[in-house]
């Protein structure tokens, strides 16, 4: 790694792993308006053959895969119930056969790279076996070119070690969520020139001054000659900003005088590309192009300055995890997480725990405007040397794979919880600032006497009140979680109080501003090991469901933004809902909105007046409302209507029947259309509200599900609401067409919905 960094160029190899050859450089390079005609990227991940276990010789080129399934990957090793099932069941060794032809021209190089594999992969071409990569969360590639026999079939084969194996991060001990098994990123076929731009680092330098340049910083991978140049561009679009020439192999290019540049921040995430082209004489011989945003991201002991503005940091801890299918969801399912982050619950920051998550999902992260903490794999556990070793390798994975990425503002490099280790740390924080000197470090731990090797002291901190910083530069990164797991439809109380411990957290994270914020724990909820969670293989410690539907601490999130993004008025209660302790009915409520005033009605006649609970909760944009009903005579039961007023004005208004029932079903598609590739998919949220589309989150009923088209339904057919909601997903098979999706609810009638499916190109390999 080091003399990789330094030399900026790797030797050609039989095979190369890890951060050697990356998945999305490759795909970067592929998506670029590009004139060099010697790099193609073929994306191969259709027509993959799963024989489920693995047998011995099912690698070799002969076996008979004639009743292997055909799947395409993003792939589960094995579909499972939303909760409720056997964790060692994805815990197997598998194998995957992939059949091409391929000739590529003369003298150049092929490489296939996986994005991800779950947790090893011994891959294997036409018998040759190239080597076993250890670990699940990062990318990694071998070279084929001298195994590839042109003209004539080819198999790759892939056994996928999916046990815990504990000389691979983050197993060895017991850990707080689940893996999953297979072939669950994408995969490609890459061919390049001998001498090829293996990863590019395109770094803005002194962002905030008119004096800012791009230093860009080319990696080769080959034998370079003397007569090599690279040719670096910024660009917005195809407008030219800036440009330099200089030789393959010496310092970093720098792109100056770019003119008038739109910084990166949370409202207009302004990106731009850089393009570089490796030239031998006159010859362009390769291109790589790559997205980056200018952003300067500092903790200071104020708290944490974007472009030299203080925000204070609100964000959640995300699993990459999805019911059914673990981590094997496309790259519309893995973007629209970050989407839910930042639009539904108006995060500004999420933390990656505790792994490297999918780059579609850090794409969409640079481009809405969601700063990300990402951290190497681990939990709690620290292995020997050799796995020591692995997770340092891990450090380098990740930076090299998203450096580009201007939403990433620190790099965790500890194992999430564990112990001190004087010497581990010290390198993996070396191998950090060596590879980029312009992020921070953090290491979260939850003991607060540690040595701190990183930059920035990030804390769990479970307990209320919250310990004060023991550092100037300190983040919150996990509270709440198993203190006070909740399900949407647990009893009222707690389903409130949870919301208002959120809101307890992040009051006084804002109340000084030697907390730079905090990342709560957590957004989704997600499955466990047997030994975490409810005992049904979850942890219902997610503001939103793990189906990514919001809870009412959710809906606390949400009430956070500026009125002007939205107006938000969310009841954290069921007006008919009549178990609240202490004697039934509603006594105490809660309610979430960034609205100033709010005025209560029953049956149209006003009982209340309110304003936030700013006593409690002053510190925050926008505190609860916390209404004490207790002896109030409400026995003349009939709807509720709250008013939302802000300045005066009344602004938004919701009703809550006071005979509330399952009224009707809903089904609601994220997306219209979907590319007929046999791996796009899009969730479908299934929902049972009253008349005033409120929720019902006692609603049972197994919904019956039939679907017509170029579609299959990933998760449980019928499905069963669980608290008046739950969603399956719909993914695309390989055609155009339309999908109509019936669900039958068994009081509330079908409903259908169309999903247009849209002609994809067929795979070139
Ligand atoms: C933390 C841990 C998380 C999760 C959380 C539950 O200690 O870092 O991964 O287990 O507890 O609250």
């Amino acid at each position: 790694m080091d003399s990789f960094n330094r030399r900026g160029f790797l030797k050609a190899g039989a095979a190369v792993s890890g951060a050697a050859a990356l998945w999305q450089a490759a795909v970067n390079a592929q998506s670029a308006t590009s004139h060099a005609t010697n790099r193609r990227v073929l994306p191969m991940n259709r027509n993959w053959l799963y024989g489920g276990h693995a047998v011995p010789g099912c690698s070799a080129p002969g076996f008979d895969d004639a009743k292997f399934q055909r799947v395409t990957v993003p792939h589960s090793n094995r579909i499972f119930p939303w909760h409720s099932f056997d964790e060692k069941d994805f815990q197997f060794v598998s194998i995957y056969r992939r059949h091409f032809n391929l000739t590529p021209p003369p003298g150049r190089r092929v490489f296939v790279d996986f994005a991800g594999v779950m947790t090893a992969a011994t891959v294997t071409i036409n018998g040759h076996k190239l080597g076993e990569y250890r670990g699940g969360y990062t990318p990694f590639s071998f070279e084929l070119t001298e195994y590839i026999k042109a003209g004539a079939p080819n198999v790759l084969a892939v056994e996928v070690d999916s046990t815990e194996r504990p000389d691979i991060p983050p197993f060895g001990e017991n850990i707080d969520y689940l893996t999953f098994g297979g072939i669950y990123r994408e995969v490609a076929l890459r061919i390049v020139p001998p001498v090829f731009i293996e990863n590019v680092f395109a770094k803005p330098v002194n962002v905030l001054s008119s004096d800012r340049t791009v230093q860009v910083k080319c990696l080769l991978n080959g034998h370079p000659s003397g007569s090599m140049t690279v040719k670096a561009e910024l660009r917005d679009d195809a407008r030219v900003l800036a440009a330099a020439t200089g030789p393959a192999f010496n310092e970093p290019l720098t792109l100056a005088n770019p003119g008038d540049i739109e910084l990166w921040d949370l409202e207009h995430p302004k990106l731009y590309t850089v393009v570089a082209r490796l030239y031998q004489g006159n010859t362009e011989v390769d291109e790589y192009t790559t997205r980056i945003g200018f952003r300067e991201g500092r903790f200071t002991p104020q708290g944490f300055m974007l472009n030299g503005q203080h925000i204070k940091l609100r964000g959640l801890n995300r699993h990459q995890t999805f019911p059914f299918v673990g981590g094997a969801m496309p790259a519309r399912v893995q973007r629209r997480d970050a989407l839910v982050l930042k639009r539904d619950l108006k995060c500004n920051i999420v933390r990656t725990s505790h792994y490297p998550q999918s780059t579609h999902f850090l794409d969409a992260c640079d481009e809405a405007g969601l700063l990300v903490f990402e951290e190497i794999p681990g939990w709690q556990h620290i292995g020997d040397q050799a796995w020591q070793d692995l997770a340092v390798r891990n450090v380098g994975e990740m930076i090299h794979r998203d450096w580009n990425h201007p939403s990433i503002i620190l790099w965790g490099v500890r194992i999430n919880e564990s112990q001190d280790n004087h010497d581990f740390y010290t390198r993996t924080n070396a191998l950090a600032h060596e590879l980029d000197d312009s992020r921070q470090t953090g290491g979260v731990r939850y003991l607060y006497d540690t040595e701190l090797l990183e930059d920035v002291m990030t804390m769990n901190d479970f307990g209320f009140p919250l310990r004060p910083p023991n550092h100037p530069l300190y983040l919150n990164t996990e509270f709440n979680g198993h203190m006070f797991p909740t399900k949407r439809y647990d009893n009222v109380d707690r389903v409130m109080e949870h919301a208002l411990r959120h809101a307890r957290v992040h009051n006084q994270l804002a109340s000084d501003d030697r907390y730079a914020g905090g990342i709560g724990w957590c957004a989704f909820d997600y499955n466990t090991h047997a030994n975490f969670g409810s005992g049904d293989k979850i942890c219902y410690h997610g503001v939103s469901d793990i189906f990514r539907i919001a809870k009412p601490a959710g809906q606390f999130y949400r009430s956070q933004c500026d009125p002007k993004e939205e107006i938000v008025l969310e009841p954290c209660f069921n007006w008919s809902q009549g178990d609240q302790s202490e004697g039934g009915g509603i006594r105490h409520a809660v309610i979430v909105s960034n609205c100033d005033h709010l005025k209560i009605y029953v049956k149209d006649t006003l009982k209340f007046e309110a304003d936030p609970d700013q006593a409690t909760y002053g510190h925050l944009p926008h505190p609860p409302f916390v209404l004490d009903l207790t002896g109030e005579h409400l026995e003349d039961w009939g709807d509720l209507r709250i008013d939302g007023y802000l300045n005066g004005a009344k602004v938004a208004s919701k009703t809550l029947p006071g005979n509330d029932y399952d009224r009707e079903l809903h089904v609601e598609p994220d997306d219209a259309e979907l590319m007929g590739d046999g791996v796009d998919a899009t969730r479908v949220v299934l929902r049972v509200t009253n008349e005033h589309g409120g929720a019902r989150p006692f609603s049972t009923g197994a919904i019956a599900l039939h679907i017509e088209g170029p579609g299959e339904i990933v998760g449980e057919n019928p499905f069963s609401l669980a608290g008046g909601v739950g969603a399956i997903w719909v993914r695309s098979k390989e055609a155009a067409g339309t999908i109509r999706l019936h669900a039958r609810h068994p009081y509330l009638g079908t409903k259908t919905v169309e999903i247009k499916v849209k002609a994809a190109e067929p795979e070139a390999v």
